[in-house]
């Protein structure tokens, strides 16, 4: 029971789907399972039932949280890992999902997390090309615009980075948006998807709403709103939490999304699209390789990029307020790597 009514949350209602690829074996790890967000996206992943074994691994606790979950009832089996047991961790994983490093507190931006978060980030993805190189690999830490080439850049090094394996993580701007958008038009969020598109941080977000048949009604002051609200969101829990972190319950539920997304594409289930942060063609010529938008998940992960399709003049401002600042931090995260 309890597994079915969850799945309902975080998955499509493509559920036919599920008793077929069940029985494929994958193997997921979370990098950071002893955190705010590792934990309930732990628990979530438990239920999910594309996932047949889960390795948590973190410097701290995540033994604990593995006995935790380990007691729930449904069929994947569940295995922690201490600081010093990475590669353990690592052996035979399909999907690695990083939420490791530390979290915002009130009056920071995501780039402020850069220091601390780069080298735990450039440290595990190091770890992964060395014992798990065909990983697909979710990158969660923050600032998510710079960790993700960090990632790129670490696996390049040592000759194993493949883009259709590397995502960022940008869910929870989608779920956000969609929940935000439902309760401006009094609708169920399933009836009111929207894109989002750019990066993850403030101004780098930037939501479709002329693409959402409810979007598209919202005009005026109400836009603007909605637009920042969206951009923002996350300033919104990290004030309320007051110094105690940021999103963690809803991002383990968008990380848990995102992943069961990539593990139905993964199974060969055809028309899994989400916007996610990935190696992308679209900008490449302004400089900017990394970008979010539509993506068509399959067997070998990134199966096809959408183009970003027809932006009015407000969505076309936006976009030119996001590229200058992803572009700075993607170089950011590149160079990172290199020196
Ligand atoms: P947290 O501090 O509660 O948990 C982080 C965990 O990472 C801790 O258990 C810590 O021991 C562990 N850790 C640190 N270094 C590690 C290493 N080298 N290897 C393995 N584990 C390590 O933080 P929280 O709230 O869980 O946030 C984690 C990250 O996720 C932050 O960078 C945060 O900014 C980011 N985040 C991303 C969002 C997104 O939309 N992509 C949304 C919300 C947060």
């Amino acid at each position: 029971m309890l597994a079915r009514s969850a799945l309902r949350t975080i998955a499509t209602p493509s559920s036919r789907l599920f008793h077929q690829s069940a029985a494929r074996q994958t193997k997921v790890a979370v990098l950071g399972a002893g955190g705010g967000i590792g934990q309930p996206l732990s628990l979530l992943l438990k239920n999910d039932p594309l996932v047949t074994s889960l390795s948590l691994y973190d410097i701290r606790g995540a033994p604990g949280v593995a006995a935790d979950v380990s007691h729930v009832d449904t069929g994947s089996e569940v295995a922690g890992y201490a600081a010093d047991q990475l590669d353990q961790a690592l052996e035979g994983v399909k999907v690695v999902v990083i939420p490791a490093g530390v979290p915002r507190k009130p009056g920071m931006t995501r780039d402020d997390l850069f220091n601390t978060n780069a080298s735990i980030v450039r440290d595990l993805a190091a770890a992964i090309g060395r014992v798990a190189p065909t990983a697909h690999i979710l990158v969660i830490s923050n600032p998510v615009n710079s960790t993700v080439p960090i990632v790129a850049a670490t696996l390049e090094k040592a000759g194993v980075f493949d883009p259709k394996r590397l995502f960022g993580v940008t869910t929870l701007d989608v779920v956000r948006a969609a929940r935000f958008l439902a309760g401006l038009s009094s609708v169920s969020p399933a009836e009111s998807p929207v894109t989002v598109i750019g990066g993850h941080s403030g101004a780098t977000i930037v939501p479709l709403l002329s693409q959402s048949e409810y979007g598209k009604k919202i005009t005026g002051e109400a836009y603007e709103k909605l637009v920042n609200r969206i951009q923002f969101g996350g300033d919104e829990v990290v004030k309320a939490k007051d110094g105690a972190g940021s999103a963690t319950l809803s991002m383990a539920y968008a990380g848990a999304k995102f992943t069961h997304a990539l593990l139905r594409g993964l199974n060969g289930e055809k028309g899994v699209v989400t916007p996610t942060f990935v190696k992308s063609p679209l900008y490449a010529d302004q400089g900017i390789d990394f970008f979010s938008s539509n993506v068509e998940l399959g067997p070998n992960g990134v199966e096809k990029i959408h183009e970003i399709g027809p932006l009015t003049a407000e969505e076309q401002k936006l976009l030119e307020a996001c590229l200058p600042e992803l572009k700075k931090n993607i170089e950011k995260g590149k160079a990172f790597v290199a020196n």
